[in-house]
């Protein structure tokens, strides 16, 4: 009779680490091989920031470590243990819209939707860093953030108008934006 073969499997290795997620100290244990974006969506159960190529070139996993723009897919939670990180559970101040969040909403500039966390994170990263930023500056700071849906120009204009706010000023979306081109 044949013996049974031996397993040479090991127990699954695990981390603990300690983060501040959205102003919070969180310690989570997790597989010590899991991205950032698995910990964030599967052991905190914040499922704002989306899964989406896993390959570093949609952006729609973005996230904020020290303030930066990260591509949570391509992070290692345990690269972030004590460092402070921001996701879109956290943009809103209680029950008030964060300026982005609100020229978003009221030009249209989230359609499907399935783009917008990581782009709002890559938003408020410029316009923390810009208070001024230009419709360039706004384009390359989210060049790396892919939508199938808009066409870009709502985005760019929607983060053009929170900044303003974010400046004081008065801002309404343009007309054309709202209402098309006037024939
Ligand atoms: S899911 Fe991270 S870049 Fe696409
Ligand atoms: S709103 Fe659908 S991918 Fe951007």
């Amino acid at each position: 009779m044949m013996s049974p073969k031996k397993s040479h499997a090991t127990p699954k290795e695990t981390s603990t680490c300690t983060f501040v997620l959205n102003g919070e100290p969180k310690t989570v244990c997790f597989p010590t091989h899991h991205t950032l974006l698995e910990v964030l969506r599967e052991e905190c159960g914040l499922t704002g920031t989306k899964h989406g190529c896993e390959l570093g070139e949609c952006g729609a996993c973005t996230v904020l470590v020290d303030g930066q723009p990260i591509l949570s897919c391509l992070a290692l939670a345990v690269e972030v243990e004590g460092r402070p990180i921001e996701t879109i559970e956290g943009l809103q101040d209680g029950n008030k819209l964060h300026p982005l969040q609100e020229t978003f909403a009221d030009l249209g500039a989230a359609q499907c939707g399935y783009c917008t966390p990581g782009i709002l994170m890559a938003a408020k990263s410029l316009v923390e860093r810009n208070q001024s930023p230009t419709r360039t500056e706004i384009s390359e700071a989210l060049s790396g953030n892919l939508c199938r849906c808009t066409g870009y120009h709502k985005i760019v204009e929607a983060v053009e108008g929170a900044a303003a706010q974010l400046r004081g000023e008065d801002w309404a979306p343009s007309h054309e934006s709202q209402f098309g081109e006037r024939s």
